[in-house]
């Protein structure tokens, strides 16, 4: 990676504020976070990014009965990624990803991995990691 792509992909991920939660393990590879400590997750439209087993998990709540989740690593060249206008999108080189995440415009040909998420009532479910 060049100085400068290093640069712009670390200021990136400081912009884009890494939530730092507590969350609790409910089996192996999946943790249980409480929708208060996620206020940002409890409207439609609202987006965070946690860490969770050493990984930074962008999670986006699409709907009031939908979180996605997202492993925010780009695929193009593994910058942080993060959620823009109704899309994912990675200021590194300028890719852009749909809700699903599918590439819409590149650098990137490789999709966003999801990370299966569940709401349960006042907490939400990610795993596995
Ligand atoms: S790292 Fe190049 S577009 Fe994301």
């Amino acid at each position: 990676m060049k100085k400068r792509t290093f640069l712009k992909c670390s200021l990136t991920a400081l912009a884009a504020g890494v939530a730092a939660l507590h969350a609790v393990p409910v089996s192996a590879k999946k943790y249980g976070v409480a929708l208060d400590k996620v206020p940002a997750l409890k409207k439609a439209g609202g987006t965070v990014t946690i860490r969770l087993a050493e990984k930074d998990i962008l999670l986006i709540r699409v709907s009031d009965s939908e979180v996605r989740g997202f492993v925010a690593v780009c695929t193009h060249r593994a910058c942080p990624v993060s959620y823009e206008k109704n899309q994912i999108v990675c200021h590194c080189h300028s890719s852009h990803f749909d809700l699903d995440g599918k590439v819409k415009s590149g650098p990137a040909q490789k999709s966003l991995s999801r990370v299966p998420v569940v709401l349960d009532g006042s907490r939400i479910i990610v795993g596995d990691l």
